[in-house]
C-alpha cells in the first residue's frame, strides 16, 4: 500500500509553474466558486474551492439556506450556539461542493455607519473574538477551510480599498487583533487580508502583521488569502507574507466558466461571482459613491507569470514560495482534501435541521430593548395589526458579497398569519423600503422600482387604531462597499411609527437593521424589538418571540446612542478620514469603551450617553443574582479565573438569560483604561421558578493591558461586576493581582 504524500513531499515533487497555480486564482471551470485554485492533476492534487460567505452559502443561481446576519449571532452571547452555526455553515459549504468558506467576519464594529456591520460581530474585541473563534471551529469541523477576515482594521467601506488605518499598537494589540488570535487559535485554515492599510502599509503588504504577528507570534500555518483584486505587487508581497492571490483573473472573466460574458446570473445572485466590477475596464467608469469603496480589478494577475519572474530571478526565494505552497496543501490536508479515500464529512444545503437552525439564531438574537406594561408577549387571541412597508417579505441580509438566496423565506405577515388566533390585519403605510446591493450599484442599476402602493399613512393609523396591537416593522438599507450615510432609519419611517403609536392602544416597534440605528419615538411605543437581518425565518422567528414561545434571549453586541454621540461621529479624521489617513486616536476607548469614559474625553460629542447600552436586553422573565464568587482556577484549566454566581429565575416563564462578567481595572499613573471590559459571559436558559449555578471563564486578558514591553497585569484591585449589561451590573467581587509584568 503506498503512503498519501505529506505536503511537504508534494512541494518537493512540484515544478515552478505548478507552484505558482497554486498560489494563484483562476476561473472555476463549473463557473460556481467565488475563488477556484485548481489542482495538479499529476500529483493527484485536487481544485480547492473557496465561496461566500457569512450569512450562507453564495453559489451564482443557486439556493441555500440564508442564516441570520453574524451581528445577531453575536447578539445571542451564546457560544455553543456560535459552534452549532459555523458546523450548519460547514455542511452548507460541502453540500454545494466547495472546500473553503469565505467567512467569519470578525472585524470589530467601530464605525456604526459601516455597510457591512451586519457582517460582523461586536464592538467588543471578547465577544467578537469568542464568538468568531467558535464559529471557525464549527466550520472546520464540517472540514471545511474557515477564512476569518478581513484583517485587520477593515472598519470602514467608504475608501476601504485605499485608506490607512492609523491605529498603533495599543489598539490594534487590545481591541483589532484578539479575534484573528482566537479565529486561529480555533483552528482556522486560511486568512484573508482587509483591502484597507494598517498605519501606512497596505495589509497584503504588511510584512509585520502578516509574518511577525500572524505567522511568528500566532503559530498561523494555514494560507493568508488576499480580499479579491486587494494586492498591489508580487515581490514584495509575497515576501511580506501573502500566500494566494484571489480572484486571479478579470471580471469579465469570472463571469462563467467560459471566459465569456455571461448576462445571466442577475445581481440578485452576485451574477459576476467575483464580488467586483462586472464591466470590462468600467473601474474608471463606476459611479463615485461605489467607486469610493471598490479595489481596481485591474490589478488581479500578481502571482501569476510576475511572481514566476520574481522567483526566477531571486527577488522572491524559491523556500518563500514553496512555504506559499505547503501552507495551501496543509489547509487543504487539514480537511481531508489530499487524502486518498474521501472521508471528509458529508454536507448538505437546505436541510430541515439548518432551517430550524436559522429560525432559532434569528429568534434567540432578537433583542427585547423595552416592554413597558407587559405589553410583549401578545396574547393569543389579540387582533393584531402588522404594520410596515417591507412587512411582506423577509430581511434576508445586506448587499454584497454575503447575499444569500434562500429556498423558503417567511416575511413577517406570514409569521403573523400562521401563529395569530386573533385578526391579522395588514397596512404597509409606505411605499416599500429598497434594500441598496452593491451588485445593482456595479452594474450602473440605481432604479428603484417606484412602488405602486405610495404612501398610506393615515391607513395605517386606522388599522393600528382597531388592533389589540400594532407590530411595526421599520427597517434600514445597507451594503458593502458603501457606508450608511446616517442612522436614521430611510424614508418617512419615523413619522410611521409616530403617528401609528399615537392611535394604537398598544404598539410594538420591531426593528430590521445592520447595526445601530436612531430610535427617536422609543419613549411614545411600548416595546421595541431589534430584529436585525434574521434571514430566511423572519417571519417565524418574529412571531415566536412576539407570543412569547421563544423568549428574547438577545443583548446587544453594540451601543445604541444618538448619531453624533459615537466616537467616529465627532472628528471626520476618525471616520471617513483625511487625506487616505483614517486617525484613530480615539485608542482602545471603542464602543462602550467610549461611553463609560467618566472624563470630558465624550463631552464634545454632545449627549454622550448611550439610549441602550452593550449588552442590554430585557427578557420576559426576571431574574436575582447571588452567591457570587471569583476564583483563580486550578493550573490545569483553560481559564485564569472562574466566575460562579446563583442566578434565581423568579418568573412563572421560562426565560434565558445572559450572565455578563465586566473588569473594572484599578488606577495606574499615566495608563489611560477603559472605565470596564467585558472578561467573559455565557448564556443559560432557566425554567420558571428554577435556579443555576452559572461559571463564567475569564482568561489572562481579562486583567491585562498592553504595554509598551508587552501584556501586563498592573498590581492592584480589580472589581468584577457581574450582571445583566454594561450598565447594570448585579453583584461585585474584587480580585487583588500583584504585577506580574
Ligand atoms: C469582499 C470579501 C469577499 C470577496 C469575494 C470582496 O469584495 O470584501 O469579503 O469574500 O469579495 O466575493
Amino acid at each position: 500500500m503506498t503512503e498519501t504524500p505529506t505536503p511537504a513531499d508534494l512541494v518537493a515533487d512540484l515544478t515552478l509553474t505548478e507552484k505558482v497555480r497554486l498560489v494563484h486564482g483562476a476561473v472555476d471551470p463549473e463557473g460556481r466558486a467565488t475563488g477556484y485554485v485548481p489542482g495538479v492533476e499529476r500529483l493527484n492534487i485536487p481544485p480547492l474551492r473557496l465561496v461566500d460567505g457569512p450569512l450562507g452559502v453564495r453559489v451564482p443561481g443557486e439556493s441555500a439556506t440564508a442564516f441570520p446576519a453574524p451581528v445577531a449571532l453575536a447578539a445571542t452571547f451564546d457560544s455553543a450556539l456560535a459552534r452549532e452555526h459555523g458546523a450548519a455553515l460547514g455542511r452548507e459549504t460541502r453540500g454545494a461542493g466547495q472546500d473553503a468558506l469565505l467567512a467569519p467576519g470578525v472585524n470589530l464594529i467601530r464605525v456604526p455607519h459601516n455597510g457591512r456591520n451586519f457582517e460582523y460581530l461586536s464592538e467588543d474585541p471578547v465577544l467578537s473574538a469568542t464568538m468568531g473563534a467558535r464559529v471557525v471551529a464549527g466550520i472546520q469541523s464540517a472540514d471545511v477551510i474557515a477564512t476569518p477576515k478581513h484583517y485587520v482594521a477593515n472598519s470602514q467601506e467608504t475608501h476601504r480599498a485605499s485608506v490607512s488605518a492609523e491605529i498603533g499598537e495599543r489598539a490594534l494589540r487590545e481591541c483589532y487583533l484578539p479575534s484573528f488570535r482566537d479565529a486561529v487559535e480555533a483552528g482556522a485554515g486560511s486568512v484573508m487580508t482587509a483591502y484597507n492599510g494598517v498605519d501606512g502599509v497596505r495589509m497584503s503588504d504588511h510584512r509585520e502583521l502578516l509574518t511577525e504577528v500572524l505567522k511568528g507570534e500566532w503559530g498561523f500555518d494555514g494560507f493568508v488569502v488576499s480580499d479579491w483584486y486587494g494586492t498591489e505587487g508580487a515581490a514584495a508581497t509575497a515576501n511580506a507574507g501573502l500566500d494566494v492571490e484571489m480572484p486571479g483573473a478579470p471580471p469579465e472573466e469570472l463571469h462563467d466558466g467560459t471566459g465569456e460574458e455571461n448576462d445571466e446570473g442577475g445581481a440578485e445572485n452576485g451574477g459576476d461571482g467575483g464580488g467586483t466590477d462586472g464591466s470590462d475596464g468600467g473601474f474608471d467608469d463606476l459611479p463615485e459613491e461605489i467607486a469610493r469603496g471598490m479595489p481596481d480589478p485591474r490589478t488581479c494577475e500578481r502571482f501569476a507569470e510576475a511572481l514566476a519572474d520574481a522567483v526566477r530571478d531571486g527577488d522572491v526565494p524559491e523556500s518563500r514560495l514553496d512555504d506559499m505552497v505547503a501552507r495551501v496543501l496543509r489547509a487543504m490536508d487539514d480537511v481531508g482534501l489530499l487524502s486518498e479515500e474521501d472521508d471528509r464529512a458529508a454536507g448538505a444545503v437546505d436541510t430541515p435541521a439548518h432551517r430550524e437552525h436559522a429560525r432559532e439564531v434569528a429568534a434567540r438574537g432578537t433583542v427585547l430593548l423595552k416592554n413597558d406594561g407587559g405589553a410583549l408577549p401578545l396574547d393569543d387571541g389579540d387582533d393584531v395589526a402588522v404594520i410596515g412597508p417591507n412587512v411582506d417579505e423577509a430581511v434576508l441580509g445586506g448587499g454584497g458579497s454575503s447575499e444569500t438566496t434562500p429556498v423558503v423565506a417567511t416575511a413577517p405577515v406570514e409569521g403573523f398569519e400562521a401563529r395569530a388566533a386573533g385578526d391579522v390585519t395588514v397596512a404597509h403605510g409606505l411605499p416599500r423600503v429598497e434594500g441598496v446591493s452593491m451588485f445593482d450599484l456595479l452594474a450602473g442599476d440605481e432604479e428603484t422600482d417606484e412602488d405602486a402602493r405610495g404612501p398610506d399613512v393615515d391607513g395605517a393609523v386606522d388599522a393600528a387604531g382597531d388592533a389589540d396591537a400594532a407590530v411595526v416593522f421599520v427597517r434600514d438599507a445597507a451594503t458593502e462597499a458603501m457606508d450608511r450615510e446616517s442612522l436614521r432609519l430611510p424614508g418617512r419611517q419615523d413619522e410611521l411609527v409616530e403617528r401609528t403609536a399615537a392611535a394604537a392602544a398598544r404598539t410594538v416597534v420591531v426593528v430590521n437593521t445592520s447595526a445601530p440605528v436612531e430610535l427617536p419615538w422609543r419613549d411614545t411605543v411600548d416595546a421595541v424589538l431589534v430584529n436585525w437581518y434574521p434571514g430566511q425565518a423572519h417571519g417565524d422567528a418574529v412571531a415566536s418571540v412576539c407570543y412569547g414561545d421563544a423568549d428574547p434571549g438577545g443583548r446587544l453586541p453594540v451601543t445604541f446612542a444618538p448619531e453624533g454621540a459615537y466616537p467616529t461621529a465627532v472628528d471626520e479624521r476618525r471616520f471617513p478620514g483625511v487625506d487616505g489617513a483614517v486617525s484613530h486616536d480615539e485608542g482602545v476607548f471603542v464602543g462602550y469603551r467610549w461611553f463609560d469614559a467618566d472624563d470630558d474625553r465624550a463631552a464634545g460629542a454632545g449627549d454622550a450617553e448611550p439610549t441602550y447600552p452593550f449588552g442590554h436586553g430585557r427578557s420576559y422573565a426576571t431574574f436575582e443574582y447571588r452567591d457570587a464568587s471569583v476564583e483563580a482556577a486550578p493550573a490545569a484549566d483553560d481559564a485564569e479565573y472562574r466566575v460562579t454566581v446563583t442566578v434565581a429565575n423568579v418568573a412563572d416563564r421560562d426565560g434565558r438569560e445572559v450572565v455578563q462578567a465586566y473588569v473594572r481595572p484599578p488606577a495606574v499613573d499615566g495608563v489611560d483604561r477603559p472605565v470596564r471590559e467585558l472578561a467573559g459571559f455565557e448564556a443559560v436558559a432557566i425554567p420558571a421558578g428554577e435556579e443555576r449555578t452559572v461559571e463564567v471563564a475569564l482568561d489572562e486578558r481579562a486583567f491585562a493591558r498592553y504595554g509598551e514591553s508587552g501584556w501586563r497585569v498592573d498590581s492592584g484591585e480589580y472589581a468584577v461586576e457581574i450582571g445583566r449589561s454594561s450598565r447594570d451590573a448585579r453583584v461585585e467581587r474584587v480580585v487583588e493581582r500583584r504585577d506580574e509584568a
